[in-house]
C-alpha cells in the first residue's frame, strides 16, 4: 500500500478556489466565457470552481490523456472533443496540474484552430521542476516545485481521484 502524505487540505483548496473564482468573475465581466475542463483530472476542481464564478458562463470539456503511472508518455491522446462552438468566445481552460506543459501546449494549439476570441489557462496546481514548454498560466491555485500528488481529481493509474484533499504519493 503506498504512503499518502497530506499536502493541501480541503479547507485550503476551498479558500483558494473561492479567491480565484472571484478574480475570474471580475476579469471576465462583460465577456463571453466558456469554462473548458480538461478531463479527467480537472472534473472535481471544475465543479467547485464554476460555483465560485458568479457571472453567467458556459461549461464544456476536452478529454486528453498522456500519463501512465507517475510519468508522462509524451504522447497526448484526445479522448473527447468540445461540444460547443468556440469561435469568437472567451475560453478559459481548467486543468488539474501543469507538469511538462506538453498536454496544455497541444490543447492550446487545437483550441486556437477554432478561432476563439481569447484563450487563457487556470490550473489547480502549477508544478515547475519538469516544465519543458513555455506555458502562460493566468490563474494558479497552488505552486509546487516537484513530487507526484493524488486526490481531488488527480490520479495514479486512475486511482485516488476520490480523495477529498491532496496528498504526496510515496510508492
Ligand atoms: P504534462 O503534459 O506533463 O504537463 O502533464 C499534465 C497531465 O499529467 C495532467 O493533466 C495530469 O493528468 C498528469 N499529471 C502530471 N503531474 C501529475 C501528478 O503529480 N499527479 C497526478 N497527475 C499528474
Ligand atoms: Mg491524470
Amino acid at each position: 500500500m503506498p504512503d499518502f502524505i497530506p499536502l493541501i487540505s480541503k479547507e485550503a483548496i476551498y479558500a483558494r478556489t473561492r479567491e480565484i473564482g472571484k478574480q475570474i468573475t471580475m476579469d471576465y465581466k462583460g465577456k463571453d466565457l466558456i469554462l473548458v475542463g480538461i478531463l479527467k483530472g480537472a472534473f472535481i476542481f471544475m465543479a467547485d470552481l464554476c460555483r465560485q464564478i458568479s457571472i453567467d458562463h458556459d461549461i464544456d470539456f476536452i478529454g486528453a490523456s498522456s500519463y501512465e503511472g507517475t510519468s508522462s508518455t509524451g504522447q497526448i491522446v484526445f479522448t473527447k472533443q468540445p461540444d460547443l462552438e468556440f469561435k469568437d468566445r472567451d475560453i478559459l481552460l481548467v486543468e488539474d496540474i501543469v507538469d511538462t506543459g506538453a498536454t496544455l501546449c497541444k490543447i492550446v494549439e487545437f483550441v486556437n484552430l477554432l478561432n476563439p476570441k481569447s484563450v487563457n489557462i487556470c490550473t489547480l496546481i502549477d508544478k515547475h521542476e519538469r516544465r519543458k514548454r513555455k506555458i502562460d498560466v493566468k490563474y494558479a491555485c497552488f505552486s509546487l516545485e516537484k513530487g507526484f500528488i493524488v486526490g481531488y481529481g488527480l490520479d495514479y493509474n486512475e486511482k485516488y481521484r476520490n480523495k477529498p484533499a491532496i496528498y504526496d504519493l510515496k510508492i
